[in-house]
């Protein structure tokens, strides 16, 4: 019932917005008539030192090749500071409010000038040039954005690498892209306990003998090994250098940073984003999709160490000078009503936030939210996963009030930017429909066989022409990412997305119909977790798939083979789950391991996946054809022991 609801666009939300309905009917039939030309004009949202005369360079076809704005200059941080200075000097960039309630602070442009300034002369003075890779390992604090900002002035590259993530993941990431040079925090601080960073780099950097030096942030004051030589403390190094640094001047084909994601086959990919395109594209989507308003106190709750945190905690909000905050913090501590304690504190107007933390919060009750004002708030989002109906009509009823539209925005790492999503002014909202395509965003939905579908369907979710945020490369491996992308069906942009289109053309993001799976809004290949899991000694074979979770959206769900000789325990178990955790991170931790005295193979020796799936997700009756297992009792084994748990 509740997918057939529609709420229309209040009056009031209408009558302030950049872009009602007619105006985004008008933007979006220019943007595909005339591609070029309206990206013409968005590209000129930013500064530019040497203006661009060539807008577009776009080929889908054999090699691949993307490029936008590709003659004009500029550089990024200057974008997001400097051209800001003459106005807002005093104003609020980044309002930081740490893991404990009691500390919060305001750092002005001014403020956050002076800081990139010094640090971005400290990476120079340690020898940092333009296009080289720095890995930064941090936790939500402001030398984050810091260091991000640093880099982008010297036209070093930035490659974040979430502070959840493991000393082998860490050190994985830092060996693809050759960096020398990391930055951390002595610790990080989440729900009162303690990250520890630097001793996670000091055991990634035993794989990392490239690495010449670590920029530490003094943040809890834990103690810390310091390699001398190698490591620096960056108050130390701070007082050493001045304010000035000059921005370097980039080209918008230039590399602006490095992401890991994963995918469903092999390592996590380095997705590569360049410096134009890029800011054009985070500025644009921040402004229209959040309605953004000078003034307003805008709060995206995600990690840095997430594409999310680049482009809606940093990059988007300080290109259009807006007051962005970052919350050190997560959502349940000291209690479930943290969120909506630092939405009234900060007077927070627009928050976007994932559905895995809505659902949470939901099973707390309506209380903890009752207790709060609110009545700042006037936009609301979501982003990152599907968002069920049921949580988005509470998020909208017991955070939003029904007063708040909420935006449910669909991208990807891959994507930059956001590019389905309501505009709050403009579109009527279906409560789980990410609804339309953004101004010069052209999706399509395509069938197995690559055939395009019209008007109301369901199939696999493309994207037909590129738009300026779209990644360009994968790091050191084109040919992966013309594979990935481009190949299963030659000429379009595929997502990995399964999708639904209505009868009003809003789209309905079905999941991932890749080996992805997409635990608490983090993405998650299952390939990763079973080389993890198989590297067990004791494990002989694993397969991983998804299975739906009522907090997580989905868990991981790991069928275990041990080898011969070994004996199932309730030990073994959580030992596997621990040694996963540690492999990857806890964000890895399967949630189900069913053990499998054999596995569903076809007689080619390939693991049918569809049938793990069924049986994680509890549908027996709806397994399909088995005929073609080499051994088909394999599967009654396993549906005796899920049925048993
Ligand atoms: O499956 C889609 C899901 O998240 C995937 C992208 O994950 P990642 O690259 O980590 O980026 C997350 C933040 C943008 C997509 O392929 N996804 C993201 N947003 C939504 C979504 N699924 C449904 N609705 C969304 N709003």
């Amino acid at each position: 019932m509740s997918e057939q609801q529609v709420f229309d666009v209040p009056a009031k939300v209408a009558e302030r917005a950049l872009i009602n309905a007619a105006k985004y009917e008008q933007l979006y039939r220019q943007s595909v008539e005339d591609n070029v030309g309206f990206w013409r004009e968005q590209g000129r949202r930013i500064d530019w030192i040497k203006p661009y005369t060539q807008v577009k360079d776009v080929d889908y076809t054999g090699e691949v090749r993307i490029r936008w704005y590709y003659d004009g200059t500029l550089n990024v941080a200057a974008n997001c500071i400097d051209r800001h200075l003459p106005k807002r000097a005093g104003q609020t960039a980044i309002i930081w409010e740490g893991d404990d309630p009691s500390i919060s602070k305001h750092i002005t442009y001014q403020e956050l000038s002076d800081h990139v300034g010094r640090f971005g002369n400290i990476l120079r003075s340690k020898g940092v040039k333009k296009g080289d890779r720095v890995t930064i390992y941090m936790p939500m604090i402001p030398e984050a954005a810091y260091a991000m900002l640093a880099c982008a002035r010297i036209g070093a590259v930035h490659s974040i690498v979430f502070g959840g993530f493991s000393p082998d993941s860490l050190a994985g990431r830092i060996v693809d892209c050759d960096s020398r040079f990391i930055i951390t925090a002595d610790e990080g601080l989440r729900g009162g306990k303690k990250v520890p960073l630097k001793a996670n780099v000091d055991a990634a950097l035993k794989q990392c003998p490239g690495v010449t030096d670590v920029l530490v942030v003094r943040h809890t004051g834990g103690a810390v090994h310091m390699e001398a030589g190698r490591d620096h403390w960056l108050h130390e190094e701070a007082a050493k250098v001045g304010v000035d640094c000059k921005p370097e001047e980039m080209n918008a084909e230039d590399p602006l940073f490095i992401l890991y994601t994963s995918g469903s086959t092999g390592k996590p990919k380095g997705v590569l984003h360049t410096t134009g395109g890029y800011l054009v594209y985070a500025s644009f989507t921040h402004q229209y999709v959040f309605d953004y308003h000078e003034g307003d106190i805008y709060w995206c709750t995600a990690d840095v160490g997430w594409v999310t945190g680049h482009s809606y905690i940093v990059y988007g909000p300080l290109a259009n000078g807006a007051t962005t905050l970052m919350f050190e913090g997560v959502p349940n501590y000291p209690d479930a009503s943290r969120f909506w304690q630092v939405c009234d504190k900060h007077k927070v107007n627009i928050f976007y936030t994932a559905p895995t933390a809505i659902r949470a919060l939901m099973r707390e009750g309506e209380a903890p939210v009752q207790k709060c004002k609110l009545d700042s708030l006037r936009l609301l989002g979501s982003v990152g996963e599907p968002i069920n109906p049921e949580a988005w009509l509470w998020y909208h009823r017991v955070v939003g009030r029904h007063r708040c539209p909420i935006v449910d925005t669909w991208w990807q790492t891959e994507t930059g930017g956001i590019l389905i999503s309501p505009l709050p002014g403009a579109t009527k909202l279906k409560p789980g429909s990410a609804t339309r395509p953004l101004p010069g965003v052209m999706p399509e939905i395509v069938d197995a066989n690559g055939k395009v579908l019209d008007g109301p369907c369901e199939g696999n979710l493309c994207i037909k022409d590129s738009w300026p945020g779209q990644m360009r490369t994968v790091y050191g491996d084109h040919k992966r990412f013309a594979d990935t992308y481009f190949s299963t069906y030659p000429g379009k942009y595929f997502t990995g997305d399964g999708c639904r289109r209505d009868e009003d053309g809003y789209y309905w993001i079905t999941g991932r119909v890749d080996d992805v799976i997409n635990v608490s809004g983090h993405r998650m290949g299952t390939a990763e977790v079973e080389s993890a899991l198989v590297a067990h000694p004791k494990v002989a074979e694993a397969a991983v798939v998804g299975y739906p979770h009522d907090i997580k959206g989905q868990g991981i769900y790991a069928y275990v083979t041990l080898k011969s000789g070994e004996q199932p325990t309730e030990e073994l178990r959580k030992e596997l789950v621990q040694w996963v955790r540690k492999e990857i991170g806890p964000i890895a931790s399967p949630d189900l391991i069913q053990w499998a005295p054999g596995l569903p193979k076809t007689r080619s020796g390939k693991i049918m996946r569809r049938i793990l799936r069924k049986i994680a997700e509890n549908e027996f009756g709806n397994l399909g054809d088995t005929s073609t297992l080499a051994d088909p009792n394999v599967v009654n084994d396993l549906v005796d022991n899920r049925m048993n748990k």
